[in-house]
């Protein structure tokens, strides 16, 4: 990735002010990602978190939000509503690094909560600027798609909690598309994602967390993209493998 375009991303770096954490053995300090933080870099326009079930990648992703100034619960930069406190205090610990340029449209996805900002869109009238149909009339998958390619634009921070959980495999490359499309616009994203289709972002800075340290990873060397392949591979022989090991500890 050239450095003239790493110039116009809106977020250089995430930094966390360890000195000021009072209990480190409490969560959100305890999880994995959070632990491993120093400074982690945004090397490209496209940043993913991966990392097992319960890594951490939420817990960090909604503080970085945060600490940008999005409604924790989700939405645009404009978004304000509260249904609850249900995150975590770490983004007052984060200090954000940021660019020269200041976005000119961003949207926090945060993987609970769609259906709050469905509401909140509803409710401020704004049904217009989401293709005309109430995100609550469309299927998860549906709404969400109209969210990015309606609501979704050209210099726009984009942070996303496991954008595909709706999304069939052929839809999940549509949003690959979009958002490769976005990133010639200007914008930036960070996502947290499971997927193997979306990991293989080109030139995607893939972050993950070993033996407490964040490293960058090659997309082959991903756990995701070596089962998903094996499996596609000889999914007989596997579950074969899979299966009898369970029968035999039966
Ligand atoms: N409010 C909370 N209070 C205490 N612990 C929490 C809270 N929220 C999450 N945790 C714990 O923090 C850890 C990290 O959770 P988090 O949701 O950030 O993981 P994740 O990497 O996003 O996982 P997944 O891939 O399953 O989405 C988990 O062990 C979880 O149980
Ligand atoms: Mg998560």
């Amino acid at each position: 990735m050239s450095s003239t375009l790493n110039s116009t991303l809106f977020i250089h770096a995430v930094r966390l002010k360890r000195d000021a954490i009072s209990d480190p053995g409490a969560y959100p300090f305890s999880v994995p990602a959070v632990q491993a933080l120093s400074r982690m870099p945004m090397r490209a326009p496209v940043t993913i978190l991966v990392g097992e079930n319960g890594s951490g990648k939420s817990t960090l992703l909604e503080a970085i939000a945060a600490a940008y100034g999005f409604n924790p619960e989700g939405g645009t930069l404009n978004f304000r509503f509260a249904t609850r406190e249900s995150h975590s205090p770490l983004h007052e610990y984060l200090v954000i690094e940021r660019g020269v340029r200041r976005p000119r449209n961003g949207f926090f996805l945060r993987a609970e909560s769609f259906f709050n900002v469905a509401t909140e869109i509803d409710r401020l009238g704004a049904v217009h600027a989401y293709g005309g149909v109430s995100l609550h009339e469309q299927s998860h998958g549906e709404s969400f798609l109209t969210l990015v390619t309606e609501r979704f634009g050209a210099n726009g921070l984009y942070i996303l909690d496991e954008p595909e959980a709706a999304l069939s495999p052929s839809r999940q490359l549509a949003l690959l598309v979009r958002m490769h499309d976005l990133v010639q616009a200007g914008s930036q994203f960070i996502l947290a994602t499971h997927s193997p289709l979306l990991m293989a972002f080109p030139g995607a800075a893939i972050l993950s967390w070993e033996d407490g340290e964040i490293r960058e990873a090659e997309y082959e060397d991903t756990e995701h993209y070596q089962v998903s392949r094996r499996f596609l591979m000889d999914h007989k022989g596997v579950l074969r493998k899979l299966l009898d090991a369970g029968s035999a500890e039966a």
